[in-house]
Protein backbone atom coordinates (compact mmCIF):
# COMPACT_ATOMS: atom_id res chain seq x y z
CA UNK A 1 0.00 0.00 0.00
CA UNK A 2 1.40 3.49 -1.03
CA UNK A 3 1.37 6.40 1.67
CA UNK A 4 -1.97 7.00 0.54
CA UNK A 5 -3.88 4.65 0.36
CA UNK A 6 -6.27 5.07 -3.08
CA UNK A 7 -10.08 5.31 -2.46
CA UNK A 8 -12.50 5.88 -5.38
CA UNK A 9 -16.12 6.96 -4.10
CA UNK A 10 -18.76 7.09 -6.57
CA UNK A 11 -21.56 9.67 -6.67
CA UNK A 12 -19.20 12.16 -4.70
CA UNK A 13 -20.56 15.15 -5.31
CA UNK A 14 -23.18 15.32 -3.04
CA UNK A 15 -24.82 13.72 0.41
CA UNK A 16 -23.61 10.56 1.49
CA UNK A 17 -20.87 9.86 -1.25
CA UNK A 18 -19.31 13.56 -0.50
CA UNK A 19 -19.08 12.91 3.13
CA UNK A 20 -17.65 9.55 3.03
CA UNK A 21 -15.04 10.91 0.67
CA UNK A 22 -13.75 13.49 2.64
CA UNK A 23 -13.68 11.55 5.57
CA UNK A 24 -11.56 9.10 3.59
CA UNK A 25 -9.44 12.16 2.56
CA UNK A 26 -9.16 13.10 5.99
CA UNK A 27 -8.48 9.59 7.03
CA UNK A 28 -5.20 9.54 4.86
CA UNK A 29 -6.30 8.37 1.43
CA UNK A 30 -5.93 10.13 -1.86
CA UNK A 31 -9.98 10.06 -3.29
CA UNK A 32 -11.24 10.05 -6.65
CA UNK A 33 -14.32 11.80 -6.60
CA UNK A 34 -16.56 10.26 -9.48
CA UNK A 35 -19.71 11.64 -10.69
CA UNK A 36 -21.34 13.50 -13.69
CA UNK A 37 -21.06 16.47 -12.36
CA UNK A 38 -17.37 17.84 -13.60
CA UNK A 39 -17.76 21.26 -12.49
CA UNK A 40 -18.87 19.91 -9.28
CA UNK A 41 -16.85 17.44 -8.39
CA UNK A 42 -13.60 19.75 -9.38
CA UNK A 43 -15.24 22.29 -6.87
CA UNK A 44 -15.48 20.05 -4.49
CA UNK A 45 -11.54 18.64 -4.92
CA UNK A 46 -10.46 22.22 -4.54
CA UNK A 47 -12.33 22.26 -1.61
CA UNK A 48 -11.01 19.25 0.05
CA UNK A 49 -7.16 20.14 -1.75
CA UNK A 50 -6.89 23.89 -0.03
CA UNK A 51 -7.74 22.24 3.28
CA UNK A 52 -4.45 19.70 1.97
CA UNK A 53 -6.38 16.81 1.53
CA UNK A 54 -5.68 14.43 -1.22
CA UNK A 55 -8.76 14.82 -3.85
CA UNK A 56 -9.05 14.50 -7.17
CA UNK A 57 -12.05 14.59 -9.58
CA UNK A 58 -13.10 11.93 -12.00
CA UNK A 59 -15.89 11.85 -14.45
CA UNK A 60 -17.98 8.98 -14.46
CA UNK A 61 -22.13 8.23 -15.15
CA UNK A 62 -22.27 4.67 -13.75
CA UNK A 63 -25.47 4.80 -16.21
CA UNK A 64 -23.08 5.18 -19.54
CA UNK A 65 -21.28 1.80 -20.37
CA UNK A 66 -19.02 4.02 -22.51
CA UNK A 67 -18.01 6.38 -19.60
CA UNK A 68 -17.28 3.57 -16.99
CA UNK A 69 -14.85 2.43 -20.06
CA UNK A 70 -12.97 5.62 -20.21
CA UNK A 71 -12.81 5.98 -16.04
CA UNK A 72 -11.69 2.70 -15.95
CA UNK A 73 -8.79 3.49 -18.64
CA UNK A 74 -7.68 6.15 -17.16
CA UNK A 75 -6.80 4.34 -13.79
CA UNK A 76 -5.20 1.17 -15.56
CA UNK A 77 -1.68 2.67 -15.74
CA UNK A 78 -1.99 4.33 -12.19
CA UNK A 79 -1.97 3.12 -8.30
CA UNK A 80 -3.95 0.11 -7.65
CA UNK A 81 -7.41 1.11 -6.03
CA UNK A 82 -7.41 -0.13 -2.10
CA UNK A 83 -10.87 1.50 -1.27
CA UNK A 84 -14.15 1.01 -3.71
CA UNK A 85 -17.29 2.84 -2.43
CA UNK A 86 -19.86 2.25 -5.14
CA UNK A 87 -22.43 4.60 -3.48
CA UNK A 88 -24.01 6.25 -6.59
CA UNK A 89 -28.10 5.83 -6.61
CA UNK A 90 -31.40 6.84 -7.74
CA UNK A 91 -34.89 6.78 -5.59
CA UNK A 92 -36.49 7.87 -8.37
CA UNK A 93 -41.14 8.56 -7.50
CA UNK A 94 -41.13 9.07 -11.70
CA UNK A 95 -44.25 7.09 -12.72
CA UNK A 96 -43.32 7.74 -16.59
CA UNK A 97 -42.78 3.95 -18.10
CA UNK A 98 -38.73 4.00 -17.98
CA UNK A 99 -38.50 4.81 -14.64
CA UNK A 100 -38.30 0.88 -13.75
CA UNK A 101 -35.05 0.77 -16.02
CA UNK A 102 -33.26 3.93 -14.79
CA UNK A 103 -33.74 2.84 -10.95
CA UNK A 104 -31.79 -0.39 -12.07
CA UNK A 105 -29.75 0.76 -14.50
CA UNK A 106 -28.22 3.15 -11.62
CA UNK A 107 -28.38 1.46 -8.85
CA UNK A 108 -27.85 -2.53 -10.21
CA UNK A 109 -26.24 -2.97 -13.40
CA UNK A 110 -23.99 0.10 -13.18
CA UNK A 111 -22.21 -1.31 -10.04
CA UNK A 112 -21.84 -4.55 -11.94
CA UNK A 113 -20.35 -3.11 -14.88
CA UNK A 114 -18.09 -0.60 -12.82
CA UNK A 115 -16.99 -3.91 -10.53
CA UNK A 116 -16.17 -5.79 -13.55
CA UNK A 117 -13.74 -3.49 -15.14
CA UNK A 118 -12.14 -2.28 -11.53
CA UNK A 119 -11.87 -5.69 -10.29
CA UNK A 120 -8.62 -5.78 -11.74
CA UNK A 121 -7.52 -2.59 -10.37
CA UNK A 122 -7.89 -3.13 -7.03
CA UNK A 123 -5.35 -3.72 -4.43
CA UNK A 124 -4.73 -7.26 -2.84
CA UNK A 125 -6.36 -6.62 0.28
CA UNK A 126 -8.88 -3.37 -0.77
CA UNK A 127 -12.17 -2.89 0.93
CA UNK A 128 -15.29 -2.68 -1.61
CA UNK A 129 -18.65 -1.21 -0.52
CA UNK A 130 -21.58 -1.12 -1.36
CA UNK A 131 -23.87 1.43 -0.88
CA UNK A 132 -27.35 -0.63 -0.08
CA UNK A 133 -30.56 0.03 1.47
CA UNK A 134 -32.51 -1.89 4.16
CA UNK A 135 -35.49 -1.02 1.98
CA UNK A 136 -33.98 -4.35 -0.37
CA UNK A 137 -34.50 -6.33 2.45
CA UNK A 138 -35.63 -10.04 0.77
CA UNK A 139 -38.96 -9.98 3.24
CA UNK A 140 -40.10 -6.57 2.27
CA UNK A 141 -40.08 -7.91 -1.65
CA UNK A 142 -43.11 -9.73 -3.43
CA UNK A 143 -42.83 -13.65 -2.84
CA UNK A 144 -42.65 -14.28 -6.82
CA UNK A 145 -39.85 -11.86 -6.64
CA UNK A 146 -37.97 -12.77 -3.67
CA UNK A 147 -37.90 -16.03 -5.24
CA UNK A 148 -36.00 -14.61 -8.22
CA UNK A 149 -33.87 -12.63 -6.61
CA UNK A 150 -32.95 -15.51 -4.08
CA UNK A 151 -32.21 -17.53 -6.56
CA UNK A 152 -30.01 -15.24 -9.15
CA UNK A 153 -25.63 -15.13 -8.25
CA UNK A 154 -23.90 -14.29 -11.46
CA UNK A 155 -23.82 -11.07 -13.23
CA UNK A 156 -25.88 -12.84 -15.95
CA UNK A 157 -28.63 -14.22 -13.57
CA UNK A 158 -28.47 -10.70 -11.72
CA UNK A 159 -29.23 -8.68 -15.02
CA UNK A 160 -31.58 -11.09 -16.11
CA UNK A 161 -33.64 -10.94 -13.11
CA UNK A 162 -33.42 -7.42 -13.49
CA UNK A 163 -34.48 -7.32 -17.10
CA UNK A 164 -38.02 -9.42 -16.35
CA UNK A 165 -38.55 -7.07 -13.46
CA UNK A 166 -38.35 -4.24 -15.87
CA UNK A 167 -40.50 -5.81 -18.52
CA UNK A 168 -43.23 -6.14 -15.79
CA UNK A 169 -42.52 -2.74 -14.22
CA UNK A 170 -43.24 -1.18 -17.64
CA UNK A 171 -45.76 -3.72 -18.78
CA UNK A 172 -48.59 -3.53 -15.72
CA UNK A 173 -47.03 0.56 -14.27
CA UNK A 174 -48.87 -0.15 -11.33
CA UNK A 175 -48.66 2.45 -7.97
CA UNK A 176 -45.91 1.84 -5.96
CA UNK A 177 -43.99 0.56 -8.93
CA UNK A 178 -41.06 3.23 -8.48
CA UNK A 179 -40.31 1.97 -4.67
CA UNK A 180 -40.63 -1.70 -6.19
CA UNK A 181 -38.01 -0.56 -8.30
CA UNK A 182 -35.84 0.24 -5.42
CA UNK A 183 -36.30 -2.44 -3.41
CA UNK A 184 -35.25 -4.86 -6.29
CA UNK A 185 -32.20 -3.01 -7.15
CA UNK A 186 -30.78 -2.92 -3.54
CA UNK A 187 -31.98 -7.00 -3.42
CA UNK A 188 -30.10 -7.64 -6.43
CA UNK A 189 -27.15 -5.13 -5.27
CA UNK A 190 -27.30 -7.32 -1.62
CA UNK A 191 -26.99 -10.36 -4.30
CA UNK A 192 -23.70 -9.00 -6.12
CA UNK A 193 -21.99 -8.28 -2.61
CA UNK A 194 -22.27 -11.70 -1.50
CA UNK A 195 -21.01 -12.91 -5.02
CA UNK A 196 -18.27 -10.74 -5.20
CA UNK A 197 -16.88 -11.79 -1.63
CA UNK A 198 -16.32 -15.04 -2.90
CA UNK A 199 -15.00 -14.22 -6.11
CA UNK A 200 -12.74 -11.22 -4.68
CA UNK A 201 -11.77 -13.63 -1.50
CA UNK A 202 -8.67 -15.03 -2.70
CA UNK A 203 -7.07 -11.84 -3.11
CA UNK A 204 -8.06 -11.02 0.68
CA UNK A 205 -10.69 -8.11 -0.23
CA UNK A 206 -13.49 -7.68 1.44
CA UNK A 207 -16.63 -7.07 0.05
CA UNK A 208 -19.85 -5.98 1.66
CA UNK A 209 -23.18 -4.37 1.25
CA UNK A 210 -24.12 -1.21 3.92
CA UNK A 211 -27.03 0.44 4.84
CA UNK A 212 -26.76 3.81 5.71
CA UNK A 213 -30.50 4.16 8.10
CA UNK A 214 -32.44 6.96 6.91
CA UNK A 215 -30.09 9.96 5.88
CA UNK A 216 -31.08 13.55 5.46
CA UNK A 217 -29.75 14.04 1.56
CA UNK A 218 -31.77 14.78 -1.40
CA UNK A 219 -32.57 11.52 -1.42
CA UNK A 220 -33.85 10.81 2.28
CA UNK A 221 -35.56 14.19 2.42
CA UNK A 222 -35.17 16.60 5.53
CA UNK A 223 -37.47 14.52 7.91
CA UNK A 224 -35.26 11.65 7.54
CA UNK A 225 -34.12 10.43 10.83
CA UNK A 226 -30.10 10.54 10.56
CA UNK A 227 -27.86 13.13 9.87
CA UNK A 228 -25.35 13.35 6.72
CA UNK A 229 -22.78 12.25 9.30
CA UNK A 230 -24.24 9.33 10.79
CA UNK A 231 -24.88 7.63 7.58
CA UNK A 232 -21.75 8.08 6.90
CA UNK A 233 -19.97 6.70 9.55
CA UNK A 234 -22.21 3.58 8.78
CA UNK A 235 -20.55 3.27 5.33
CA UNK A 236 -16.92 4.22 6.50
CA UNK A 237 -16.96 1.42 9.00
CA UNK A 238 -17.02 -1.07 6.09
CA UNK A 239 -14.08 0.85 4.38
CA UNK A 240 -11.84 0.21 7.51
CA UNK A 241 -12.53 -3.25 8.26
CA UNK A 242 -9.33 -4.80 9.35
CA UNK A 243 -7.84 -8.09 7.25
CA UNK A 244 -10.16 -11.21 8.01
CA UNK A 245 -12.79 -9.00 9.22
CA UNK A 246 -16.57 -9.67 7.83
CA UNK A 247 -16.98 -10.42 3.80
CA UNK A 248 -19.95 -10.61 2.07
CA UNK A 249 -22.22 -9.40 4.52
CA UNK A 250 -24.92 -6.67 4.74
CA UNK A 251 -24.57 -4.24 7.56
CA UNK A 252 -25.71 -1.16 9.21
CA UNK A 253 -23.57 0.51 12.23
CA UNK A 254 -21.42 -2.31 12.45
CA UNK A 255 -23.96 -4.84 12.86
CA UNK A 256 -25.13 -7.61 10.11
CA UNK A 257 -28.42 -7.05 9.02
CA UNK A 258 -31.05 -9.82 7.18
CA UNK A 259 -31.16 -10.17 3.96
N1 LIG B 1 -30.55 8.95 2.01
C1 LIG B 1 -31.06 7.83 2.51
O1 LIG B 1 -31.94 7.82 3.40
C2 LIG B 1 -30.55 6.49 2.01
C3 LIG B 1 -31.01 5.34 2.66
C4 LIG B 1 -30.56 4.10 2.25
C5 LIG B 1 -29.63 4.03 1.20
N2 LIG B 1 -29.22 5.17 0.59
C6 LIG B 1 -28.26 5.01 -0.51
O2 LIG B 1 -27.13 5.84 -0.29
C7 LIG B 1 -26.55 6.23 -1.55
C8 LIG B 1 -26.34 7.72 -1.57
O3 LIG B 1 -27.60 8.33 -1.43
P1 LIG B 1 -27.79 9.84 -0.94
O4 LIG B 1 -28.81 9.79 0.12
O5 LIG B 1 -26.48 10.50 -0.70
O6 LIG B 1 -28.50 10.42 -2.25
P2 LIG B 1 -28.33 11.80 -3.04
O7 LIG B 1 -28.06 12.92 -2.10
O8 LIG B 1 -29.51 11.86 -3.93
O9 LIG B 1 -27.00 11.55 -3.90
C9 LIG B 1 -26.98 10.58 -4.90
C10 LIG B 1 -25.62 10.62 -5.55
O10 LIG B 1 -25.61 9.62 -6.59
C11 LIG B 1 -25.17 10.26 -7.78
N3 LIG B 1 -25.66 9.62 -8.98
C12 LIG B 1 -26.92 9.34 -9.34
N4 LIG B 1 -26.95 8.78 -10.55
C13 LIG B 1 -25.66 8.70 -10.97
C14 LIG B 1 -25.03 8.23 -12.14
N5 LIG B 1 -25.73 7.71 -13.17
N6 LIG B 1 -23.68 8.27 -12.23
C15 LIG B 1 -22.95 8.77 -11.21
N7 LIG B 1 -23.49 9.27 -10.09
C16 LIG B 1 -24.84 9.23 -9.97
C17 LIG B 1 -25.70 11.68 -7.67
O11 LIG B 1 -25.04 12.51 -8.60
P3 LIG B 1 -25.83 13.66 -9.46
O12 LIG B 1 -25.69 14.92 -8.66
O13 LIG B 1 -25.10 13.67 -10.75
O14 LIG B 1 -27.28 13.22 -9.58
C18 LIG B 1 -25.33 11.97 -6.22
O15 LIG B 1 -23.99 12.27 -6.11
C19 LIG B 1 -27.51 5.72 -2.62
O16 LIG B 1 -27.02 4.52 -3.17
C20 LIG B 1 -28.79 5.47 -1.87
O17 LIG B 1 -29.61 4.48 -2.46
C21 LIG B 1 -29.64 6.39 0.97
Amino acid sequence: MSAFPLALVTGANRGLGRAVAEALARDGHRVLLAGRKGPDLAREAARLNAASLHAAPLTLDVGDPASIAAAAASLASGPPIDVLVQNAGVYSQDSDRGAARRTLLTNLVGPIRLTAVLAPLLAEGARVVLVSSCMGELSCLPATWRREVERASSDAELLAVADRFVAAAEEQREDGVATLAYRMSKALLNRLARRLAVELAPSAILVNAVCPGWVRTDMGGPGATRSIEEGARSILWATALTAGGPTGGFFRDGQAIGW
